[in-house]
């Protein structure tokens, strides 16, 4: 058997964060330094509220040429974003390569899968948590909540390995 049953290969998630899951982030960007958000557009609110403090450059499939799996800025120092969910495992492998600071939005359920184990093996996974579930836009939700709790997956980027703050939706 290969190595294709370790890789998801469901739809992309069209959900979008809202603003109150970026602010927690902001504390941990330091000054001056350049922000890449991969999967965004300029309505993203990664873009809009990091950019009030940093440079920010924005990426996305829509785009010919800014497929997150080919393309990368020529100057960058942090890649910060909520990515689809289902690409997830290419997605970590690819951030890890470029050996510089990340936080990427995912499912704390994905804790349970072998990926993050896998990928993380030597290295410092990092978790910024929150004591609230995110409500994303335009996801299918469950009477207006979300199934799961989301966390970023940080890799040099917090000061410590896990931080949970409050959700201030
Ligand atoms: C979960 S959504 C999040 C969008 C935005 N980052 C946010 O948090 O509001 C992921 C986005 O990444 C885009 N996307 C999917 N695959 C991509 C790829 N290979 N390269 C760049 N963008 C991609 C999707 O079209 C989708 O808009």
């Amino acid at each position: 058997m290969g190595t294709e049953h370790l890789y998801s290969k469901g739809l992309n998630d069209e959900c979008y964060t809202p603003r109150y899951a970026i602010w927690p982030l902001l504390d941990f960007i330091p000054e001056g330094a350049i922000v890449w958000c991969p999967f965004d557009t300029k309505k993203s609110k990664f873009v809009q509220e990091i950019s009030l403090y940093n440079e920010v450059i924005y990426s996305h499939c829509s785009v010919k040429g800014q497929n997150f799996y080919h393309y990368e800025p020529d100057k960058w120092d942090i890649l910060i974003s909520n990515p689809p969910f289902s690409g997830k495992r290419e997605i970590f492998e690819r951030a890890l390569s470029f050996d510089k600071p990340f936080a990427l939005l995912m499912t704390v359920t994905w804790l349970n899968d072998s990926g993050p184990a896998q990928l993380f093996k030597g290295k410092d996974l990092q978790l910024l948590m929150f004591d609230k579930r995110i409500h994303y836009e335009n996801r299918n939700t469950n009477n207006g909540s979300p199934t799961f709790s989301s966390a970023y997956f940080c890799w040099s980027f917090l000061p410590k390995q896990i931080i949970i703050k409050e959700l201030r939706r």
